[in-house]
């Protein structure tokens, strides 16, 4: 099969798209940079690669982003940047965010087009643990640890569930939560009397983005794509 063709077929991007990436050495094939478009391959023994990250088809597709600052959780927005602005593969394999981040808070975010894994991994009853690293604008109490253990009640009445809380200095915590209602963990410090200046997710489940530059976004290693099912 033509290269051209084979990477087309992989929605890697149109025909032209595809044939300037060859053209450009972004594509190899069994660790040599191929640059002829019309180079044969045979899908059944060579491996393709696109910029060191091997091309074949998958029927799901799972993304992790260190997610920057400024970019909103949504597919489309006429107003604001979102994260798949990012990478364009994201919208190429059909992909959602695993939960939300708000504009202003960074790490970890799960991408995928594997919507039954999604909906269990942000389904209330699956406990998912979401880690947070925040700052808040007043110093941290040694009570709020407790307070959060026991459930807060935030000021709309809901009682969150127990949680995890450790200071690591006198502005800077820890959060480790099972469940994400909305604004979380800003309502939950507002709840307190006071108020989270910056936010960071550190872990989501069994992710984090050691490695992982901020704003950069790479598929999830097949291990830990299986360790999304533990
Ligand atoms: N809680 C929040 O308040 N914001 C987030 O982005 C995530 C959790």
């Amino acid at each position: 099969m033509r290269l051209d063709k084979f990477l087309a077929n992989l929605k890697i991007g149109s025909r032209k798209e595809v044939k300037s990436l060859i053209r450009n050495g972004k594509i190899s094939v069994n660790d040599k940079v191929v640059t002829i478009d019309n180079f044969k391959i045979n899908p059944e023994i060579d491996r393709v690669f696109l910029e060191n990250e091997e091309v074949f088809y998958k029927k799901y597709y799972y993304f992790l982003m260190n997610k920057p600052s400024g970019y909103i959780c949504a597919n489309k927005d006429n107003l604001h940047k979102t994260v798949f602005d990012l990478d364009d593969r994201l919208s190429l394999y059909d992909c959602h965010t695993v939960g939300r981040l708000d504009k202003d808070t960074t790490g970890v975010l799960l991408l995928t087009n594997n919507g039954k894994l999604s909906h269990n991994l942000i389904s209330p009853k699956k406990e998912i643990e979401k880690v947070y690293i925040l700052k808040t604008i007043f110093p941290l109490k040694q009570e709020y640890v407790l307070k959060i253990k026991n459930g807060l009640t935030l000021n709309d009445g809901y009682k969150c569930k127990s949680a995890t809380f450790e200071i690591i200095d006198e502005f800077t915590g820890r959060l480790t939560l099972t469940e994400g209602k909305f604004h979380q963990v800003k309502r939950m410090f507002i709840a307190l009397n006071n108020e989270v200046v910056s936010l960071h997710r550190e872990r989501f489940h069994t992710l984090t983005c050691e490695n992982l530059p901020t704003g950069k976004t790479r598929q999830l290693t097949v291990e830990e794509e299986k360790s999304l099912y533990s």
